[in-house]
C-alpha cells in the first residue's frame, strides 16, 4: 500500500495584507497551533474527504474548483493523470477567517502527493503548484499566504516575492480573535482592485504607505521595539479601513484589544469579516486581552508567541 502525508499551519498577517498584492512587502507570522493535515492512500476509486465535503473529483470541481485544479495539475506533474486515490484532509484552521486556511489546504495536499510519490521537493516547487488553487480562490494572490503556511517562523515577504524567515529574539505575543463573521478574501481583493481602478492616485498612495509601514516594521520587530511595532499595526489598520476592507465588527474588537492594553491591533488577512490580531509583550497581558475579546463576543481566539 502506498501512502503520503503532508501538513501546513495557519498564519496571521502582522503588516501588509492587500498592499502585498500590489508588490509591497508584508510581515506574516505562523500560527502553529492550527494546522491542516492531508493523507493520500491507494484506492481503486477516487474519493476526497474533508471536514465538510465527501465526494469524487467531478463533485469536487463543482464545489471547490481551486482544489480540483490543484489535484489535476499534481497528477499531471507526476505523470499519473489516471491515478485513483483516497485523499483525506483534516483541519482545525477555521475557514474564511483570514488565517490562510485555503493556502494550508493547498500546501498540505501538494506535500502529501510529493510524499506519496517519494518526491523530494523544494519550498519553491510546493509554492508554484499550491499557487494554482490560491490564484483560483483569491482571483489574484500575492503568494504570501502560501509561503507563510510552510514557514516555521515569521516571514518578511518582499517585493520580489521572496520570503525571508525573520530571525527574532522578541518578547512579542499575538492574540488572534475571530470576529464571528466570515472574511471574504476574493471579494475584498476585488473591492480593493475596483477602488484602485477608480482612483489610482489615492489608493496607490495607500499601498505605498502600507509598504513603508512593513519596511519600518521589519526594523522595529528585529530591534524588539514592540511599542513602535504596535503603533505601526494600528496605523496599518487605519489604511486598511481606507481601502474599504474593515467592518464595524472588526473595529469593535480592535478597540477592545487596545483598551485592554494591546500595543497595536488590526484586522488580519483579507478582511470584510474574519479575524483581528493584537500585539503584546507578555503572555499574561495576552491572556487578559484574550479574555476581554472573548467576553466581547469573539467566538474563538488564539495566543501565539512570535
Ligand atoms: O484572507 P487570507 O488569509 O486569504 O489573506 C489574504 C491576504 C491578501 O493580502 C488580502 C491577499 C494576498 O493574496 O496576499
Amino acid at each position: 500500500m502506498n501512502f503520503g502525508f503532508g501538513q501546513a499551519h495557519a498564519k496571521a498577517h502582522l503588516l501588509g495584507e492587500h498592499s502585498v498584492v500590489y508588490g509591497y512587502p508584508a510581515i506574516i507570522a505562523p500560527l502553529l497551533s492550527l494546522s491542516t493535515k492531508a493523507e493520500v492512500i491507494d484506492s481503486d476509486k477516487t474519493l476526497i474527504e474533508t471536514d465538510n465535503f465527501s465526494g469524487t473529483m467531478f463533485q469536487l470541481n463543482y464545489r471547490f474548483s481551486g482544489i480540483y485544479s490543484l489535484l489535476t495539475e499534481l497528477l499531471n506533474f507526476f505523470e499519473e493523470p489516471d491515478l485513483t486515490f483516497k485523499l483525506h484532509i483534516k483541519s482545525n484552521i477555521p475557514s474564511k477567517k483570514g488565517l490562510g486556511s485555503s493556502a494550508a489546504y493547498a500546501v498540505a495536499i501538494v506535500k502529501a502527493f510529493c510524499d506519496y510519490f517519494d518526491y523530494h521537493y523544494s519550498d519553491e516547487e510546493v509554492f508554484k503548484i499550491a499557487q494554482i488553487s490560491e490564484n483560483k480562490n483569491h482571483g489574484r494572490s500575492s503568494g504570501g499566504d502560501t509561503y507563510a503556511v510552510m514557514a516555521e517562523g515569521p516571514i518578511f515577504f518582499d517585493t520580489n516575492k521572496d520570503a525571508t524567515i525573520l530571525k527574532l529574539d522578541t518578547k512579542a505575543y499575538i492574540v488572534v480573535a475571530d470576529s464571528g463573521t466570515a472574511g471574504l478574501t476574493s471579494q475584498a481583493v476585488q473591492l480593493v482592485a475596483d477602488n484602485y481602478e477608480k482612483d489610482p492616485e489615492t489608493f496607490g498612495n495607500y499601498f505605498k504607505q502600507m509598504g513603508a509601514i512593513a519596511e519600518k516594521g521589519r526594523e522595529e520587530i528585529i530591534a524588539d521595539d514592540l511599542k513602535d511595532f504596535g503603533r505601526l499595526m494600528t496605523e496599518n489598520q487605519n489604511l486598511l479601513a481606507k481601502l474599504g476592507v474593515s467592518t464595524p465588527y472588526l473595529e469593535r474588537l480592535i478597540k477592545i484589544a487596545l483598551n485592554n492594553g494591546a500595543l497595536g491591533a488590526k484586522l488580519t488577512g483579507g478582511g470584510l469579516g474574519g479575524s483581528i490580531v493584537a500585539l503584546t509583550d507578555t503572555e499574561a497581558k495576552a491572556a487578559e486581552i484574550k479574555i476581554a475579546l472573548n467576553k466581547a463576543g469573539a467566538p474563538e481566539s488564539w495566543i501565539s508567541k512570535i
